[in-house]
Protein backbone atom coordinates (compact mmCIF):
# COMPACT_ATOMS: atom_id res chain seq x y z
CA UNK A 1 0.00 0.00 0.00
CA UNK A 2 1.74 3.49 -1.10
CA UNK A 3 1.35 5.83 1.20
CA UNK A 4 -1.49 8.52 1.33
CA UNK A 5 0.66 11.30 -0.25
CA UNK A 6 1.71 9.32 -2.86
CA UNK A 7 -1.87 8.29 -3.34
CA UNK A 8 -3.09 11.63 -3.53
CA UNK A 9 -0.76 11.81 -6.91
CA UNK A 10 -1.40 8.46 -8.17
CA UNK A 11 -4.92 7.65 -7.31
CA UNK A 12 -7.01 4.43 -8.45
CA UNK A 13 -10.06 6.61 -8.19
CA UNK A 14 -11.34 6.69 -11.83
CA UNK A 15 -14.97 8.84 -12.25
CA UNK A 16 -17.27 6.56 -14.50
CA UNK A 17 -18.24 7.02 -18.26
CA UNK A 18 -20.87 8.70 -19.93
CA UNK A 19 -20.74 11.88 -18.47
CA UNK A 20 -22.14 14.80 -20.45
CA UNK A 21 -23.23 18.60 -20.54
CA UNK A 22 -23.74 21.48 -22.43
CA UNK A 23 -20.29 22.53 -22.30
CA UNK A 24 -17.07 20.40 -22.76
CA UNK A 25 -14.86 19.84 -19.80
CA UNK A 26 -11.69 21.21 -19.60
CA UNK A 27 -8.59 19.44 -20.06
CA UNK A 28 -5.28 21.12 -18.54
CA UNK A 29 -1.91 20.23 -19.06
CA UNK A 30 1.68 21.36 -19.62
CA UNK A 31 2.37 17.73 -19.02
CA UNK A 32 1.05 14.60 -21.37
CA UNK A 33 1.40 11.54 -20.13
CA UNK A 34 2.42 8.85 -22.84
CA UNK A 35 1.25 5.24 -21.55
CA UNK A 36 4.71 4.26 -23.02
CA UNK A 37 8.00 4.73 -24.80
CA UNK A 38 6.78 3.27 -27.99
CA UNK A 39 4.21 6.09 -27.86
CA UNK A 40 6.36 8.68 -27.27
CA UNK A 41 7.96 8.25 -29.67
CA UNK A 42 5.87 7.85 -32.49
CA UNK A 43 3.09 10.42 -31.54
CA UNK A 44 2.99 13.03 -34.03
CA UNK A 45 2.88 16.49 -32.70
CA UNK A 46 1.81 18.22 -35.79
CA UNK A 47 -1.71 16.69 -36.40
CA UNK A 48 -4.22 16.08 -34.06
CA UNK A 49 -4.41 12.73 -33.84
CA UNK A 50 -3.09 12.32 -30.66
CA UNK A 51 -1.33 14.67 -27.23
CA UNK A 52 2.40 14.93 -26.81
CA UNK A 53 2.90 18.56 -25.25
CA UNK A 54 0.60 21.27 -23.05
CA UNK A 55 1.95 23.44 -25.90
CA UNK A 56 0.59 21.24 -28.72
CA UNK A 57 -3.11 21.28 -27.47
CA UNK A 58 -5.70 19.42 -25.33
CA UNK A 59 -8.96 18.44 -26.04
CA UNK A 60 -10.27 21.63 -25.00
CA UNK A 61 -7.93 23.51 -27.10
CA UNK A 62 -8.51 21.31 -29.89
CA UNK A 63 -12.48 21.77 -29.68
CA UNK A 64 -12.40 25.96 -29.83
CA UNK A 65 -9.69 25.09 -33.11
CA UNK A 66 -12.47 23.38 -34.84
CA UNK A 67 -15.24 25.35 -33.47
CA UNK A 68 -13.26 28.47 -35.01
CA UNK A 69 -12.63 26.74 -38.13
CA UNK A 70 -16.44 26.54 -38.49
CA UNK A 71 -16.96 29.92 -37.66
CA UNK A 72 -14.76 31.22 -40.06
CA UNK A 73 -15.02 28.44 -42.55
CA UNK A 74 -11.43 27.08 -42.80
CA UNK A 75 -9.76 24.02 -41.76
CA UNK A 76 -6.64 24.72 -39.40
CA UNK A 77 -6.63 26.86 -36.80
CA UNK A 78 -3.56 28.03 -34.77
CA UNK A 79 -4.68 29.71 -31.16
CA UNK A 80 -2.26 32.39 -29.67
CA UNK A 81 -2.12 34.50 -26.50
CA UNK A 82 -3.75 38.00 -28.11
CA UNK A 83 -4.96 39.04 -31.70
CA UNK A 84 -1.92 40.91 -31.60
CA UNK A 85 0.07 37.63 -31.42
CA UNK A 86 -1.73 36.41 -34.36
CA UNK A 87 -0.52 39.15 -36.68
CA UNK A 88 2.68 38.90 -35.39
CA UNK A 89 2.62 34.77 -35.72
CA UNK A 90 1.88 35.52 -39.37
CA UNK A 91 4.89 38.41 -40.22
CA UNK A 92 7.48 36.21 -38.34
CA UNK A 93 6.24 32.75 -40.37
CA UNK A 94 6.19 34.18 -43.77
CA UNK A 95 8.79 37.31 -44.05
CA UNK A 96 12.31 36.77 -44.23
CA UNK A 97 15.04 39.62 -45.00
CA UNK A 98 14.91 41.06 -47.99
CA UNK A 99 11.27 40.76 -48.08
CA UNK A 100 8.58 43.44 -47.82
CA UNK A 101 4.79 43.60 -46.55
CA UNK A 102 1.57 45.75 -47.70
CA UNK A 103 -0.52 47.09 -45.06
CA UNK A 104 -3.79 49.43 -45.38
CA UNK A 105 -2.81 52.67 -44.21
CA UNK A 106 -6.22 52.21 -41.88
CA UNK A 107 -4.25 49.03 -39.93
CA UNK A 108 -4.57 48.01 -36.73
CA UNK A 109 -1.99 50.41 -35.06
CA UNK A 110 0.15 48.08 -33.20
CA UNK A 111 0.38 45.99 -36.40
CA UNK A 112 2.15 49.37 -38.37
CA UNK A 113 3.68 49.58 -34.93
CA UNK A 114 5.38 45.42 -35.76
CA UNK A 115 6.62 46.11 -39.08
CA UNK A 116 8.17 49.65 -38.11
CA UNK A 117 9.71 48.86 -34.69
CA UNK A 118 10.51 44.97 -35.32
CA UNK A 119 10.67 43.60 -39.10
CA UNK A 120 12.37 46.58 -40.46
CA UNK A 121 15.08 45.51 -37.94
CA UNK A 122 15.42 42.30 -39.76
CA UNK A 123 15.57 43.21 -43.06
CA UNK A 124 12.00 43.40 -44.10
CA UNK A 125 10.60 46.41 -45.44
CA UNK A 126 7.09 47.79 -45.68
CA UNK A 127 4.40 49.89 -47.41
CA UNK A 128 0.74 51.19 -46.10
CA UNK A 129 -1.27 51.46 -49.41
CA UNK A 130 -4.31 53.20 -49.93
CA UNK A 131 -7.50 50.84 -48.22
CA UNK A 132 -10.02 52.40 -50.61
CA UNK A 133 -8.17 52.13 -53.73
CA UNK A 134 -7.25 48.20 -55.29
CA UNK A 135 -5.45 50.01 -57.88
CA UNK A 136 -2.72 52.07 -55.13
CA UNK A 137 -2.27 47.97 -53.53
CA UNK A 138 -1.78 46.57 -57.38
CA UNK A 139 0.99 49.46 -58.31
CA UNK A 140 3.34 48.49 -54.75
CA UNK A 141 3.22 44.66 -55.29
CA UNK A 142 6.71 44.10 -56.31
CA UNK A 143 8.51 40.61 -56.54
CA UNK A 144 10.04 41.69 -53.00
CA UNK A 145 5.80 41.45 -51.89
CA UNK A 146 5.42 38.41 -49.95
CA UNK A 147 2.66 39.36 -47.91
CA UNK A 148 -0.32 41.81 -47.87
CA UNK A 149 -2.14 42.52 -45.38
CA UNK A 150 -5.96 43.77 -45.65
CA UNK A 151 -8.47 44.88 -43.08
CA UNK A 152 -12.36 44.93 -43.75
CA UNK A 153 -13.58 47.46 -41.80
CA UNK A 154 -10.30 49.36 -41.69
CA UNK A 155 -9.49 50.36 -37.48
CA UNK A 156 -11.13 53.35 -36.66
CA UNK A 157 -11.78 55.03 -39.46
CA UNK A 158 -14.09 51.76 -40.98
CA UNK A 159 -13.35 52.03 -44.59
CA UNK A 160 -14.85 49.10 -45.77
CA UNK A 161 -12.27 47.93 -48.70
CA UNK A 162 -13.13 46.30 -51.77
CA UNK A 163 -12.15 43.27 -50.65
CA UNK A 164 -13.00 41.23 -53.77
CA UNK A 165 -10.62 43.35 -55.63
CA UNK A 166 -7.91 43.29 -53.57
CA UNK A 167 -7.73 39.49 -53.15
CA UNK A 168 -8.30 38.85 -56.68
CA UNK A 169 -5.34 41.05 -57.25
CA UNK A 170 -3.33 39.23 -54.59
CA UNK A 171 -4.49 35.76 -56.27
CA UNK A 172 -2.88 37.09 -59.94
CA UNK A 173 0.11 38.53 -58.67
CA UNK A 174 0.82 35.58 -56.60
CA UNK A 175 0.95 36.85 -53.29
CA UNK A 176 -0.14 35.70 -50.06
CA UNK A 177 -2.79 37.92 -48.49
CA UNK A 178 -3.77 37.54 -44.80
CA UNK A 179 -6.69 39.25 -43.25
CA UNK A 180 -6.90 41.11 -40.06
CA UNK A 181 -10.81 39.22 -39.61
CA UNK A 182 -11.77 40.76 -36.44
CA UNK A 183 -14.51 42.97 -37.10
CA UNK A 184 -16.07 40.45 -39.31
CA UNK A 185 -15.88 37.91 -36.74
CA UNK A 186 -17.04 35.11 -39.34
CA UNK A 187 -20.18 36.07 -38.84
CA UNK A 188 -20.49 39.63 -41.77
CA UNK A 189 -18.56 38.08 -44.40
CA UNK A 190 -17.19 34.36 -45.45
CA UNK A 191 -13.22 35.42 -45.68
CA UNK A 192 -12.08 32.22 -47.30
CA UNK A 193 -15.80 32.43 -49.35
CA UNK A 194 -16.08 35.77 -50.47
CA UNK A 195 -18.91 35.26 -53.79
CA UNK A 196 -19.64 31.75 -53.04
CA UNK A 197 -22.05 31.83 -56.60
CA UNK A 198 -20.18 34.02 -58.43
CA UNK A 199 -16.74 33.06 -57.62
CA UNK A 200 -16.70 29.83 -55.30
CA UNK A 201 -13.72 29.57 -53.33
CA UNK A 202 -12.44 33.08 -53.58
CA UNK A 203 -10.74 34.42 -50.78
CA UNK A 204 -8.16 35.06 -48.27
CA UNK A 205 -5.07 32.44 -47.72
CA UNK A 206 -5.07 33.35 -44.16
CA UNK A 207 -7.46 35.03 -41.33
CA UNK A 208 -6.68 35.99 -37.86
CA UNK A 209 -8.79 37.22 -35.41
CA UNK A 210 -8.54 38.88 -31.93
CA UNK A 211 -10.84 36.58 -30.06
CA UNK A 212 -10.31 38.80 -27.55
CA UNK A 213 -13.54 40.78 -28.94
CA UNK A 214 -16.36 39.21 -30.12
CA UNK A 215 -15.50 35.39 -29.28
CA UNK A 216 -14.79 36.30 -25.94
CA UNK A 217 -17.41 38.62 -25.26
CA UNK A 218 -16.45 39.60 -21.96
CA UNK A 219 -13.55 41.99 -21.68
CA UNK A 220 -11.78 39.60 -19.92
CA UNK A 221 -9.43 37.12 -22.10
CA UNK A 222 -7.05 37.93 -24.27
CA UNK A 223 -6.86 35.44 -27.13
CA UNK A 224 -6.43 35.08 -31.37
CA UNK A 225 -6.55 32.66 -33.80
CA UNK A 226 -5.08 31.88 -37.47
CA UNK A 227 -7.17 29.58 -39.50
CA UNK A 228 -6.12 28.48 -43.19
CA UNK A 229 -7.42 26.54 -45.91
CA UNK A 230 -4.33 24.97 -47.13
CA UNK A 231 -2.11 22.43 -45.54
CA UNK A 232 1.28 23.25 -46.45
CA UNK A 233 0.45 27.14 -45.75
CA UNK A 234 -0.87 25.91 -42.15
CA UNK A 235 2.49 23.63 -41.22
CA UNK A 236 4.72 26.74 -42.38
CA UNK A 237 2.75 28.62 -39.68
CA UNK A 238 2.42 26.06 -37.36
CA UNK A 239 6.04 25.26 -37.23
CA UNK A 240 6.82 28.90 -36.32
CA UNK A 241 4.27 28.61 -34.18
CA UNK A 242 5.75 25.77 -31.93
CA UNK A 243 9.41 27.25 -32.42
CA UNK A 244 8.17 30.76 -30.87
CA UNK A 245 6.24 28.66 -28.06
CA UNK A 246 3.02 30.59 -28.29
CA UNK A 247 0.47 28.49 -25.90
CA UNK A 248 -2.79 29.75 -24.58
CA UNK A 249 -4.23 28.44 -21.23
CA UNK A 250 -7.22 26.25 -20.93
CA UNK A 251 -9.18 29.00 -18.21
CA UNK A 252 -9.13 31.33 -21.59
CA UNK A 253 -10.10 28.35 -23.88
CA UNK A 254 -13.08 27.40 -21.66
CA UNK A 255 -14.45 30.71 -21.36
CA UNK A 256 -14.26 31.35 -25.54
CA UNK A 257 -15.83 27.85 -25.83
CA UNK A 258 -18.17 29.39 -23.24
CA UNK A 259 -19.13 32.63 -25.44
CA UNK A 260 -19.01 31.30 -28.87
CA UNK A 261 -22.48 30.14 -28.86
CA UNK A 262 -23.75 32.99 -28.19
CA UNK A 263 -21.89 35.01 -30.54
CA UNK A 264 -24.35 35.45 -33.14
CA UNK A 265 -26.71 36.98 -30.97
CA UNK A 266 -24.28 39.25 -29.51
CA UNK A 267 -23.10 40.49 -32.86
CA UNK A 268 -26.82 41.35 -34.14
CA UNK A 269 -27.32 43.08 -30.83
CA UNK A 270 -24.12 45.23 -31.32
CA UNK A 271 -24.39 45.83 -34.54
CA UNK A 272 -28.61 46.73 -34.13
CA UNK A 273 -27.66 49.10 -31.54
CA UNK A 274 -24.43 50.62 -33.35
CA UNK A 275 -26.29 51.59 -36.59
CA UNK A 276 -29.45 53.15 -34.74
CA UNK A 277 -26.95 55.15 -32.75
CA UNK A 278 -24.55 56.06 -35.71
CA UNK A 279 -27.72 57.40 -37.40
CA UNK A 280 -28.80 59.62 -35.17
CA UNK A 281 -25.17 60.72 -34.16
CA UNK A 282 -25.73 61.45 -37.76
CA UNK A 283 -28.16 64.33 -36.99
CA UNK A 284 -25.84 66.12 -34.37
CA UNK A 285 -24.41 69.17 -35.19
CA UNK A 286 -21.40 68.74 -33.60
CA UNK A 287 -20.19 65.65 -35.95
CA UNK A 288 -19.63 66.46 -39.14
CA UNK A 289 -18.85 62.94 -39.91
CA UNK A 290 -19.93 59.39 -38.93
CA UNK A 291 -17.94 56.45 -40.26
CA UNK A 292 -20.32 53.05 -39.69
CA UNK A 293 -19.59 50.98 -43.23
CA UNK A 294 -23.51 50.02 -43.32
CA UNK A 295 -24.39 54.05 -43.23
CA UNK A 296 -24.67 55.20 -47.16
CA UNK A 297 -22.05 57.93 -47.48
CA UNK A 298 -19.50 56.41 -45.21
CA UNK A 299 -16.44 55.28 -47.41
CA UNK A 300 -16.59 52.03 -49.02
CA UNK A 301 -20.24 51.63 -47.91
CA UNK A 302 -21.00 50.29 -51.62
CA UNK A 303 -18.30 47.47 -50.90
CA UNK A 304 -19.79 46.40 -47.33
CA UNK A 305 -23.31 46.14 -48.96
CA UNK A 306 -22.26 44.11 -51.91
CA UNK A 307 -20.46 41.79 -49.64
CA UNK A 308 -22.36 41.85 -46.47
CA UNK A 309 -26.08 42.15 -46.56
CA UNK A 310 -27.02 39.08 -46.79
CA UNK A 311 -25.02 37.66 -43.36
CA UNK A 312 -26.17 36.88 -40.08
CA UNK A 313 -25.25 40.78 -38.66
CA UNK A 314 -23.93 42.29 -41.47
CA UNK A 315 -21.57 44.99 -39.33
CA UNK A 316 -20.58 45.21 -36.14
CA UNK A 317 -20.93 47.47 -32.91
CA UNK A 318 -18.40 49.89 -34.18
CA UNK A 319 -18.88 53.90 -35.49
CA UNK A 320 -16.35 56.53 -35.18
CA UNK A 321 -17.82 60.57 -35.53
CA UNK A 322 -15.62 63.11 -36.88
CA UNK A 323 -15.68 66.15 -34.45
CA UNK A 324 -16.08 69.75 -36.30
CA UNK A 325 -12.70 71.19 -36.81
CA UNK A 326 -13.74 74.37 -34.46
CA UNK A 327 -13.39 71.94 -31.53
CA UNK A 328 -9.73 71.27 -30.19
CA UNK A 329 -9.03 68.41 -28.43
CA UNK A 330 -8.84 69.39 -25.57
CA UNK A 331 -12.80 70.30 -26.13
CA UNK A 332 -13.11 67.02 -27.75
CA UNK A 333 -11.45 64.50 -24.49
CA UNK A 334 -13.79 66.78 -22.55
CA UNK A 335 -16.65 65.28 -24.28
CA UNK A 336 -15.31 61.81 -23.55
CA UNK A 337 -14.47 62.65 -20.18
CA UNK A 338 -18.32 63.36 -19.69
CA UNK A 339 -19.69 60.33 -20.73
CA UNK A 340 -20.74 58.78 -18.44
CA UNK A 341 -22.12 55.03 -19.48
CA UNK A 342 -18.93 55.25 -22.37
CA UNK A 343 -16.41 53.96 -20.67
CA UNK A 344 -13.08 54.92 -21.90
CA UNK A 345 -11.19 51.84 -23.03
CA UNK A 346 -9.72 50.28 -25.76
CA UNK A 347 -10.52 46.42 -26.46
CA UNK A 348 -14.32 46.62 -27.71
CA UNK A 349 -16.46 43.41 -27.95
CA UNK A 350 -17.63 43.08 -24.12
CA UNK A 351 -21.00 43.92 -22.60
CA UNK A 352 -19.50 47.63 -21.81
CA UNK A 353 -19.74 50.17 -24.24
CA UNK A 354 -16.26 52.02 -24.92
CA UNK A 355 -15.18 55.56 -26.18
CA UNK A 356 -11.45 56.54 -27.36
CA UNK A 357 -10.23 59.88 -28.96
CA UNK A 358 -7.46 59.69 -31.63
CA UNK A 359 -5.63 62.15 -33.55
CA UNK A 360 -6.00 60.29 -36.72
CA UNK A 361 -2.82 62.86 -37.94
CA UNK A 362 -0.56 60.88 -36.29
CA UNK A 363 -2.04 57.47 -37.27
CA UNK A 364 -2.06 58.12 -40.82
CA UNK A 365 0.34 59.05 -43.68
CA UNK A 366 -1.62 61.90 -44.80
CA UNK A 367 -4.97 62.89 -44.11
CA UNK A 368 -7.27 60.85 -46.38
CA UNK A 369 -9.37 62.84 -48.83
CA UNK A 370 -12.59 61.28 -48.46
CA UNK A 371 -12.21 62.42 -44.37
CA UNK A 372 -13.62 65.33 -43.03
CA UNK A 373 -10.79 67.87 -41.10
CA UNK A 374 -11.08 67.16 -37.03
CA UNK A 375 -10.87 65.38 -34.10
CA UNK A 376 -12.23 61.86 -34.18
CA UNK A 377 -14.03 59.90 -31.34
CA UNK A 378 -14.48 56.16 -31.66
CA UNK A 379 -17.58 54.28 -29.95
CA UNK A 380 -17.59 50.90 -29.30
CA UNK A 381 -21.29 49.83 -28.36
CA UNK A 382 -22.42 47.29 -25.81
CA UNK A 383 -25.39 45.75 -24.98
CA UNK A 384 -26.46 48.79 -22.82
CA UNK A 385 -30.04 49.59 -23.87
CA UNK A 386 -29.43 52.29 -26.55
CA UNK A 387 -31.74 55.05 -25.77
CA UNK A 388 -29.53 55.33 -22.32
CA UNK A 389 -26.45 55.24 -24.86
CA UNK A 390 -27.80 58.09 -27.00
CA UNK A 391 -28.99 59.90 -23.99
CA UNK A 392 -25.25 59.78 -22.39
CA UNK A 393 -23.95 61.21 -25.65
CA UNK A 394 -26.35 64.01 -25.99
CA UNK A 395 -25.55 64.78 -22.36
CA UNK A 396 -21.72 64.52 -23.03
CA UNK A 397 -22.18 66.72 -26.57
CA UNK A 398 -23.71 69.51 -23.52
CA UNK A 399 -19.20 70.49 -22.88
CA UNK A 400 -19.30 71.83 -26.77
CA UNK A 401 -22.58 73.92 -26.53
C1 LIG B 1 -8.68 45.07 -35.59
C2 LIG B 1 -7.90 44.52 -34.45
N1 LIG B 1 -7.02 43.55 -34.67
C3 LIG B 1 -6.27 43.02 -33.69
C4 LIG B 1 -6.40 43.46 -32.40
C5 LIG B 1 -5.49 42.90 -31.34
O1 LIG B 1 -6.16 42.15 -30.41
P1 LIG B 1 -5.56 41.91 -28.94
O2 LIG B 1 -6.03 43.04 -28.12
O3 LIG B 1 -6.12 40.59 -28.54
O4 LIG B 1 -4.07 41.87 -29.08
C6 LIG B 1 -7.31 44.47 -32.11
C7 LIG B 1 -7.47 44.98 -30.72
O5 LIG B 1 -7.99 46.02 -30.47
C8 LIG B 1 -8.08 45.01 -33.16
O6 LIG B 1 -8.96 46.01 -32.93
Amino acid sequence: MTHPVTQLIHHSYVPPEGFEAPQPGVFKASTVIFPSVAAMRSREWKDKSAYTYGLHGTPTSYQLEERLCTLEGGLQCLLVPSGLAALALVALSLLKSGDEVLLPDNAYDPNKSLVEGELMHWGISHQYYDPTDPQDLEAQISSRTKLVWLEAAGSVTLEFPDLVAMVRICKQRKVLCALDNTWGAGLAFNAFDLLPEDAPGLGVDISAHALTKYPSGGGDVLMGSVITREPGLHMRLKLTHMRLGLGVGMNDVEAVLRSLPSMALRYRAHDEAARALALWADSQAEFVQVLHPALPGSPGHAHWKALCVNTVGGAAGLFSVVLDERFSQDQTDAFCDALKLFKLGYSWGGPMSLVVPYALSRMRSGWPAHLEKGTLVRFAIGLEAVQDLQQDIAQALGVLR
